[in-house]
């Protein structure tokens, strides 16, 4: 049966489901949700994330993860837990950079992939990176939302006693969320229901208590008509995640605000959920459902608030941008330009280490970073006076990350030309994110 087809029989059923267990079924129903279907994981799907654009992502994040297995005096094993790996290129691209970093980290590090999609044929696959690393690989589900979403509460983390990291990179942003409206002075909650046989919104009293606690709790009051999105799958994150961690660090990477921020009703009055399909925003939930992304952007308050009740304290909140420049991208950016590579390559190099930090897009995404037992350590990545000198050396030293098959060809698509001729005198310096195509 379709997500379509479920979603139609509980309307019949109950008169109406709330928007979040609309989604849930729309992103994880196992026959035909999108993020269960085959294909979804693939590069060239609807969603663009950091790991697709360049592997200097990967490779700046294993430097990032050398300084905290330093600072948890050097466990092994030290796992890495990436919850939401996809299709695991994140995992392969880290691994593999490991190769370069001190021989006992690189034999410490043990790198597990865990994603609702059982498909993806991960749990078949051991990364090893040049015979040292090793990262193994599975997969499993951790609770997407509570009960109130109509779902039954999933299997949760397998996991228990880890010193190391949990990572995710846009895992957050997928998890299903209620939507809430004002009218009349009222808080309602946006459910899906059927007119005319067609799938339509409605509002009613809210599903659950939860949603005017949370506002309550974030000191939010929406107004008139304003409308917003609740994700009430991060208070279950932070519990899973908090409890699987003996020792170490929880880093993620999202794209969304503060809650005075994103609950803003200057700024973002009608919320920000929102669908993409084929690469094209269309902000239409209700159609072609199991065949595009739903998302909304994170609430980065609850994910602080509520991580601290877990037990995890906050060590820094910054942005992509300045993350993976206190890592020392600029300096690999340089150093593109002495690998003898064609100047095709090093112009989708740049193009594309650019597009990892550019304001307006990949740049701006939030990066937080909690820590379980392990005091209140500066964080290479989250410094305010710039890259210490122990990433100045690894960044000057170290192999310069390239592109390779499985990142996307950002600069044939940006920029379509440059497939049938290259111009050789094209600036090798410049912003060449910000260029225009002709
Ligand atoms: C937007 S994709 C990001 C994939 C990958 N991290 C990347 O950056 O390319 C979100 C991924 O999170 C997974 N996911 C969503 N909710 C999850 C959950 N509760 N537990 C585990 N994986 C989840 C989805 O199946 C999907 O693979």
């Amino acid at each position: 049966m379709s997500p379509e087809a479920e979603i139609r029989r509980r309307i019949g059923e109950q008169g109406r489901i709330t928007f979040s267990e609309f989604m849930e079924l729309a992103l994880f129903w196992p026959q035909g949700g999108y993020y269960l279907s085959p294909g979804t994981l693939e590069a060239s799907g609807d969603y663009y994330t950091s790991p697709q654009a360049h592997p200097a992502f990967a490779a700046l994040l294993a430097v990032q993860l050398l300084q905290m297995w330093s600072l948890l005096d050097e466990p092994d094993p030290f796992t890495v837990v990436e919850i939401g790996a996809g299709n695991g290129l994140l995992c392969r691209d880290l691994v593999a950079y490991s190769c370069h970093l001190p021989q006992a980290f690189r034999r410490a590090l043990r790198y597990l992939c865990l994603d609702r999609n059982l498909a993806s044929g991960l749990e078949q696959e051991v990364f090893t990176g040049n015979g040292a690393a090793v990262g193994r690989v599975a997969a499993s589900i951790i609770a997407s939302g509570p009960a109130s979403t109509g779902q039954p509460e999933a299997a949760g983390l397998p996991l228990r006693g880890i010193r190391g990291c949990f990572l995710s990179n846009e895992l957050l942003d997928a998890f299903p969320v209620h939507q809430v409206t004002k009218v009349d002075g009222r808080l309602l909650e946006v459910y899906v229901t059927l007119r005319d046989g067609e799938l339509a919104t409605v509002t009613a009293a809210p599903s659950t208590p939860m949603l005017v606690a949370r506002l309550e709790s974030l000191r939010v009051e929406l107004i008139e008509g304003q409308t917003a999105e609740i994700n009430l799958g991060i208070d279950s994150w932070a519990r899973q995640v908090a409890g699987a961690l003996e020792a170490g660090f929880v880093l993620t990477i999202d794209y969304g605000h503060q809650a005075e921020e994103l609950y803003s009703a200057e700024r973002r009055l009608r919320g920000t959920l929102t669908t993409y399909f084929r690469h094209t925003q269309t902000d239409s939930p209700l159609r072609r459902i199991g065949r595009q992304d739903i998302t909304a952007q994170v609430d980065f308050t609850s994910a602080q608030e509520l991580g601290e009740q877990a037990g995890l304290d906050v060590l820094g909140l910054t942005n992509q941008s300045r993350f993976l420049g206190n890592l020392g991208l600029q300096i690999y950016q340089e150093r593109v330009l002495q690998q003898g590579l064609t100047r095709r390559q090093i112009q989708a190099n740049r193009t594309a280490m650019m597009d990892l930090v550019r304001p307006g897009g990949l740049g701006d995404f939030k990066v937080l970073a909690q820590g379980k037992n392990v005091g209140r350590p500066e964080l290479w990545g989250f410094g305010s006076s710039g890259f210490p000198k122990e990433v100045e050396a690894i960044a000057c030293e170290l192999p310069v990350p390239i592109l390779a098959t499985g990142h996307l060809p950002l600069l044939e698509s940006r920029f379509p030309h440059v497939e049938m001729e290259f111009d050789e005198s094209w600036s090798l310096t410049g912003d060449v994110s910000h260029q225009e195509s002709p």
